[in-house]
């Protein structure tokens, strides 16, 4: 199995790990076939995510993708976030293998509980803005 170089440096020097005291919002997603659970946090202000961290509990491909999904949503508004796709997450990683593509829907799915999470504490229902949050099932 080859990993690229990005998922390489992703993995073992991941970027924004931890916790966001008093984050907008929190979203923990899990993929119960592997066990691997991941658990996304960030900082809204006026509809621009101005930080984001997460903890994963999960494989190597799936510490790779929250790092990275992280920096991608850092700066965006929520709308670009939503916009994120795992195959973006991918792209940005210069490739998965494919037995690892459904760790990238982990961190896809992790970014848009926490934007969920987000609007139901503002009391906005989130279904008809962020959709459905599915677990992956592979
Ligand atoms: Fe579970 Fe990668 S094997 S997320």
């Amino acid at each position: 199995m080859m990993y690229s170089e990005k998922v390489l440096d992703h993995f073992s020097n991941p970027r924004n790990v931890g916790e966001i005291e008093n984050a907008d919002g929190v979203g923990e997603i899990g993929n119960a076939k592997c066990g691997d659970i991941m658990k996304m946090y960030l900082k809204i202000d006026d509809g621009i995510i101005t930080d984001a961290k997460f903890k994963t509990f999960g494989c190597g491909a799936a510490v790779a993708t929250s790092s990275m999904a992280t920096e991608l949503i850092k700066g965006k508004s929520i709308e670009d976030a939503l916009k994120l796709t795992n195959d973006a997450v991918v792209e940005a990683l210069d490739g998965l293998p494919a037995v690892k593509v459904h760790c990238s829907v982990l961190a896809e799915q992790a970014v848009r509980s926490a934007l969920s999470d987000y609007y139901t504490r503002q009391g906005i229902d989130p279904l008809p803005i962020v959709g459905e949050i599915k677990e992956p099932e592979e």
